[in-house]
């Protein structure tokens, strides 16, 4: 079968590490960013049919939008990946509201919207696969990350029901719940400092976690699951 991949949030971070084992293990990908030239930067690193697009994963239209272009130029999807996020950490008594809107948005509807829009692609054409990407905050819990957190727990409910939902149509879905991942979004943190809150002592890399996505894409028989990537953090909070 054609395997088409359509990775929001794939232009850096884990999302292009994504790409870039997916691309190696011969699926057709769509990288998919806010900014264009970001994603088309990526996609030109992978060789050649893969798709570039841009699109803001909070808006319904341009994930409409989204889907219908990469049904015309690869195909059907049949797989999805969201990686798609950010962080807008601080203490909730000085969190603007536009701040817990725009990470409740992008992370939480975010996901739910490709989801829909996948999951109507992939009922039409003999199931499919999606990994979504939470964080091992959303389980334990960190000060100042409450809402970020929220986000991060809504996506398990999300996922886990859709599960269900969807199950007899041949659809999975599953979370994977990082620890702290080397990418930009980690990059203002004092690796130093937080290692010894890590048994393995230190951060993880973006490849590692594009392992468990491939693990979690091509695992016919797993599904609801949250696997947990964080060298040990859960062990010690
Ligand atoms: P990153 O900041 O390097 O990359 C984020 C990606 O999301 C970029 O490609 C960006 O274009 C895209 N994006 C952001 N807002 C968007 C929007 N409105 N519409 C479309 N695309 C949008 O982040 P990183 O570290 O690669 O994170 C990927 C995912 O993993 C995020 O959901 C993040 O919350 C999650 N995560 C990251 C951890 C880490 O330690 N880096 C730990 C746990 C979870």
């Amino acid at each position: 079968m054609n395997k088409v991949c359509a990775i929001f949030g794939g232009s850096r971070g884990i999302g292009k590490a994504v790409a870039q084992l997916l691309a190696q293990k011969g699926y057709h990908l769509a990288i998919i960013a806010r900014n264009l030239d970001a994603a088309k930067a990526t996609a030109s690193q992978l060789g050649a049919g893969h798709l570039a697009l841009s699109c803001d994963v909070a808006k319904e239209q341009d994930v409409q939008d989204t889907f219908e272009e990469i049904e015309k130029n690869l195909g059907h999807v049949n797989c999805l990946v969201n990686a798609a996020g950010i962080n807008r950490d601080g203490l909730l008594l000085r969190t603007k509201t536009e701040d817990m809107i725009s990470q409740l948005n992008i992370n939480l509807l975010g996901s739910m919207l490709t989801c829909k829009a996948g999951i109507k692609s992939m009922i039409q054409h003999q199931g499919g696969a999606i990994v979504n990407i939470g964080s091992i905050v959303g389980h334990k819990g960190n000060s100042g990350q409450s809402v970020y957190s929220a986000s991060k727990e809504g996506l398990v409910g999300f996922s886990r029901s859709l599960a269900k939902e969807v199950g007899r149509k041949k659809i999975r879905i599953n979370v994977i719940a990082p620890g702290f991942i080397r990418t930009d979004m980690t990059s203002g943190l004092k690796e130093d400092q937080l290692k010894t809150m890590i048994p393995l002592g230190r951060f993880g890399e973006p490849h590692e976690v594009a392992q468990a996505v491939l693990f979690l894409l091509e695992s016919p028989y797993i599904t609801g699951h949250v696997l947990v990537l964080d060298g040990g953090v859960q062990l010690l909070i």
